[in-house]
């Protein structure tokens, strides 16, 4: 079976953001709750004349063209997103579109693809059903580029305001990758109907569960990486001595980041899921001083572990003392927390949160000169609704060709910070689209947007300004 994987990717990410500071201010929160509680220090904010699709074109060209890649290189062109446009019309449509006006008309007619909807976790789905898709070697030597591009606004006021964010990550998928291969047979899943987080039509802005969608987020993702787990030992991927985890055989970890504390609490849940059957956690135990707590009703729901107060109380501060050990410092250093460092300064991706997250772990630790060829990543994916997925991919030895080039701040490049004020109003849409905070440059920007008249409505027009 080919060796399928991740080539290179690319990011966009919109040229406003609004500071912690202020907005804390603003909301009367406490600075220090949201820098260290939530772990945001600037949140990006997207322009009058932007969306999701021309953010998805800007990182996919940026891909395309750093990588002298021509649309007949690519077969497939998937967009996995949440902020969608269009009920029908798919959102790679308009991104095929955009690059058309680039590359000629009609470029990348020979190619596919769908728009895919799984709140944050349809990215990898996407991912993987395309990697699948060239191992079936139904690809004819292309490459297949799936792009994750989500707005992550709520509420003014609402606790989820403090983790919104904005932008994109476009992928390459392509046999024999330079960054990293694919685990094979080892992907694996859990989907359940749940209301923790989801967006009624018409809604801009989505109900939240909080608590609940945290809790949630935490079972789903450790569900998943039991069935990972079971096939990784079976399919002999991983083998396991005595006394060790599975966790010591993953050197990096990077998960969905709805906000940077969420990552770090999914690594205590998981470690601590792992390792209590293990020799090691007489030593943690020692460490902490105090025994781990019970709910009530240990096979109890969701509901019930929450209404449980005594033990989400004490289990909150067991997690908390967990997270102070040697132990899980030791972890969290080693494997989790250059990927953390770009979602402090962006914020929520939704999609693209995970992905953000695995371009952080690389360019940082690639700087810090952690040799990184032949280590494994484990990913920890998870979508509001609910799914989880996780997989697994180890770095391949040419991946410094691609990561000696990342540089956050370029890419990011320089941001213009709004006031309270101009963020309110763009939060209200109270701006009109034409009427943008900052000049567009090398970049696609929404040009037209339909009317109310029949014929015209829904359309959408962009425009590449260079
Ligand atoms: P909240 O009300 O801010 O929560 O809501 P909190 O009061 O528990 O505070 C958060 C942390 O700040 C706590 O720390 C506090 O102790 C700390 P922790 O207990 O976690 O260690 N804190 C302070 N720290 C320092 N100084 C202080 C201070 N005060 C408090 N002065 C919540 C947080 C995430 C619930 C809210 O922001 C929210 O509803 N967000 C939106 C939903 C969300 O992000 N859920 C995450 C899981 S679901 C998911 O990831 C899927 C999603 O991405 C959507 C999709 O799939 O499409 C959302």
């Amino acid at each position: 079976m080919p060796v399928v994987g991740i080539d290179d990717l690319a990011i966009y990410i919109p040229k406003l953001y609004l500071d912690y500071k202020d907005f804390a201010e603003a909301r009367g929160i406490d600075p220090q709750k949201l820098e260290y509680g939530i772990g945001i220090k600037k949140m990006a904010i997207t322009d009058t004349n932007q969306d999701s699709a021309c953010m998805a074109s800007n990182a996919c060209l940026k891909l395309m063209q750093r990588n002298h890649l021509h649309p007949q290189d690519i077969g497939r062109v998937y967009v996995a997103t949440e902020s969608s446009l269009d009920e029908s019309k798919a959102m790679n449509s308009f991104v095929v579109g955009m690059l058309e006006q680039i590359y000629g008309e009609g470029s990348f007619e020979h190619a596919g693809g769908i728009e895919c909807k799984f709140a944050c976790v349809s990215g990898s789905y996407a991912l993987y059903d395309n990697a699948n898709w060239i191992r079936a070697e139904e690809n004819n030597g292309k490459a297949a580029v799936v792009i994750v591009s989500d707005i992550a606004k709520y509420d003014m006021g609402s606790t989820g305001e403090y983790t919104q964010g904005a932008g994109a990550v476009a992928l390459l998928v392509k046999e024999k990758p330079r960054l990293m291969a694919f685990d094979q047979k080892v992907a694996s899943t859990t989907i359940k109907n749940e209301y923790d987080f989801y967006r009624p039509f018409g809604k801009e802005t989505p109900l939240v569960n909080g608590s609940y969608s945290n809790l949630l987020y935490l079972i789903s993702v450790r569900k998943a990486f039991d069935a990972y787990k079971e096939k990784a030992i079976k399919s002999g991927l991983i083998k396991l001595k005595d006394g060790e985890s599975i966790t010591d055989h993953i050197d990096f970890f990077a998960v969905h980041l709805p906000y940077r504390k969420m990552g770090e609490k999914a690594l205590a849940y998981l470690l601590r899921h792992e390792w209590r059957h293990l020799p090691r956690w007489k030593h943690v135990i020692k460490e902490i001083g105090t025994t781990e707590p019970q709910p009530k009703d240990a096979r109890g729901t969701i509901e019930s572990i929450l209404a449980d107060t005594q033990f989400m109380k004490a289990d909150e501060q067991f997690r908390r003392a967990f997270m102070q050990t040697s132990f899980y410092d030791e972890v969290y250093e080693k494997k989790m927390a250059t990927s953390l460092e770009a979602s402090a300064i962006i914020g929520n991706l939704y999609t693209a949160s995970m992905y953000m997250g695995l371009r952080s772990l690389l360019e940082f630790e690639f700087k810090k000169g952690t040799e990184l060829a032949g280590k494994r990543v484990g990913f920890g994916s998870y979508g509001s609704g609910s799914s989880a997925m996780v997989f697994s991919g180890v770095i391949e030895s040419e991946y410094k060709q691609v990561v000696s080039k990342m540089d956050l701040d370029e890419d990011v490049g320089p941001r213009q910070k709004l006031s309270m004020e101009e963020y309110e109003r763009l939060h209200r849409n109270e701006r009109a689209f034409t009427d943008s905070v900052v000049r567009a440059h090398k970049e696609f920007v929404l040009v037209k947007l339909g009317g109310i008249t029949a014929d015209k409505a829904g359309f959408r027009e962009y425009d590449y300004v260079s």
